[in-house]
């Protein structure tokens, strides 16, 4: 008590007002300085869009957005949540880092994940039954409809890029969503989920982190390597699927549905990427697109393994609960690609561009 008592009376005595005290420590602050890989703030697509614009570039909104009957697969309320999660990885230029925490923008965020979850539920079969799942996800037939069956018996090089610039959406921030769900596991499903993002993380080498290998192949098929340089262009059905991605990545209650996403990218992956890299090399790509695919062949049959039967297994261990959000990751994820294959498909067998415009990826 003694020593306590001595020490207060050598400290200095600070005679400053409180205000004063309060405008010298924001003055010592560090500077605030956007994040060099910030993109800008893509175009408003609709009212919801243009709202959260004015509010992150501090102009007074006159209204508030019509989030409860927007179209919940649109493209302005995917660009806007696309917008809101942003903030969480690298931010817009020139947008205060502090909105990243602004209950406005929260508020507005909560709204238009409640308006899209709600969809995603209804628009799902769900149930428990995860083995039944899982074994489709493995035994699934390469389907000649698909996009991967489209590009194998009549993509042209055209087609392959404005692919590469959807999917550059996701592969710029490539399994950093599933991040998030680290801190909500335990025991040998943390674990092993650390071990497969590890290998995402490209193992200790910078160089092969698996978003700079498609920043690699951006750049072999003579497209920008930017992140997210490509935003405004994209449509709405890739910007949903990383939606979802950070939406249950930033929600414990959803770390079920999360694993069940990640096990399904990985299960799905290999012939996936055995098939692309085999289109590749027929197209005569650059090596840097066939690296890409070659790359997840290998290290996705080995993540496909650990996923299901250590991360999933070991969690149904501890939680059993956790057997329908799991199933609800699964369904999910496929409803959304499939609308992303249909978008494309459908724009492309009409012989016309898949992207909000194609100005930005030319020449071909
Ligand atoms: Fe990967
Ligand atoms: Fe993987």
């Amino acid at each position: 008590m003694a020593a306590t008592d001595e020490r207060a009376d050598r400290l200095p005595v600070d005679h400053r007002s409180p205000r004063d005290r309060a405008a010298s420590a924001v003055r010592s602050r560090p500077p605030i300085t956007d994040d060099p890989a910030a993109p800008p703030l893509p175009e408003p697509r609709g009212p919801i869009s243009a709202a959260l614009h004015d509010i992150l570039r501090d102009v007074p909104s006159p209204s508030t957005p019509p989030v409860d009957t927007a179209d919940p697969y649109g493209d302005d309320l995917h660009l806007a949540l696309h917008m809101c999660y942003e903030l969480h990885y690298h931010g817009f230029e020139s947008v205060h880092p502090d909105l990243e925490w602004d209950p406005g923008v929260l508020r507005l965020r909560a709204d238009m994940e409640d308006r899209f979850l709600t969809a995603l539920l209804d628009d799902v079969s769900g149930g428990r039954d995860l083995d039944g799942e899982l074994n489709a996800l493995t035994t699934a037939p390469a389907e000649a409809q698909g996009v991967g069956g489209f590009l194998d018996s009549q993509g042209h090089w055209w087609h392959v890029r404005e692919y590469f610039v959807h999917r550059s959406i996701y592969h710029h921030k490539e399994a950093d969503p599933y991040v998030w769900a680290i801190p909500r596991l335990r025991g040998q499903a943390k674990a092993s989920l650390v071990a497969v993002e590890f290998d995402e993380f490209g193992a200790g080498r910078g160089d092969r982190v698996h978003a700079r290998l498609f920043a690699d192949l951006l750049e072999g098929a003579d497209l920008s390597s930017d992140y997210l340089h490509y935003l405004a262009v994209v449509p709405a059905p890739m910007l949903a699927l990383v939606n979802m991605m950070s939406l249950f990545g930033l929600h414990s209650r959803w770390r079920g549905a999360l694993v069940g996403h990640f096990a399904t990218v990985e299960i799905t992956s290999p012939p996936a990427a055995r098939r692309m890299a085999d289109i590749l090399r027929r197209l005569d790509a650059d090596p840097a697109c066939i690296r890409f695919y070659t790359e997840h062949v290998e290290a996705d049959a080995v993540h496909e393994q650990v996923m299901r039967h250590e991360v999933i297994g070991d969690l149904l261990r501890q939680e059993p609960d956790q057997a329908a959000s799991i199933v609800f990751g699964i369904q999910a994820t496929a409803l959304l690609e499939n609308r992303i294959d249909q978008h494309l498909l459908d724009s492309w067998r009409a012989d016309r561009t898949s992207l909000r415009d194609n100005e930005l990826i030319k020449p071909d």
